[in-house]
């Protein structure tokens, strides 16, 4: 893919053409909570609870809401927002690892670090190798013990990250926990690839 297909792609996706009417609640709920953490975010981000997670079924717009408020914080706030989409990010930084370091660095350092698709399955099994789960909670660690904001979306739910990962699980929910929503149910109703399907 190139660099600027995701980028055309990713600034297509807002707030405006998110719908919500027809909907379930808990997808009312998803697009309240990524609005306001947009509204909030100026006054919260130096604050232990400064970040945002949206977890749950697939297709059901944790990517699109979370790249909303990433298009909102940098084109209208100026805050930077580096997008790791996770299996991607991991195999790029796996090709290149004279890179590593630096590309880590990065991930630590950006104004807010948006994480797509955190341990998304394959096959119903977490993708979290020992490798995979080392460096992000190097860097989730580093961004924890400096009050840097993050943005995560996962198909798992927090006590299944807690099994994966018990210290790297807790220090999201710890920062994650005042914007948080999981989002289950049917999937005829909750995916938005599937809606015109009933
Ligand atoms: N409520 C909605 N209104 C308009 N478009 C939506 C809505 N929900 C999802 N979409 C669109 O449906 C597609 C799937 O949504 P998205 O990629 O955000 O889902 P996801 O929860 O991230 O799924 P996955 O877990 O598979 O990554 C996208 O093209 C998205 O723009
Ligand atoms: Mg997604």
């Amino acid at each position: 893919m190139k660099f600027s297909e995701i980028t055309e792609e990713f600034r297509k996706l807002g707030f405006k053409n998110f719908r919500t009417e027809g909907k379930p609640e808990v997808i009312q709920g998803a697009y309240d909570c990524a609005y306001n953490y947009f509204q909030s975010f100026e006054e919260i981000r130096e604050q232990r609870q400064n970040s945002i997670t949206l977890l749950g079924q697939p297709g059901t717009g944790k990517t699109h809401l979370l790249t909303a408020i990433a298009n909102n914080l940098m084109f209208k706030k100026h805050v930077g927002v580096q997008y790791f989409p996770y299996v991607e990010g991991f195999n790029d930084l796996k090709d290149d690892f004279d890179k590593l370091e630096e590309k880590l660095a990065r991930m630590k350092e950006a104004d807010v670090l948006f994480i797509d698709d955190l341990f998304k399955p394959a096959k119903g099994v977490p993708r979290a190798t020992d490798w995979q789960v080392e460096q992000t909670y190097a860097v989730i660690n580093h961004r924890y013990l400096n009050y840097k904001p993050i943005m995560i979306s996962s198909e798992l739910p927090i006590d299944q990250m807690v099994e994966i990962d018990e210290a790297l699980a807790t220090r999201i929910y710890e920062m994650c926990k005042q914007y948080l929503v999981l989002i289950q149910g049917d999937k005829f109703q909750l995916n938005h690839r599937l809606e015109d399907m009933t």
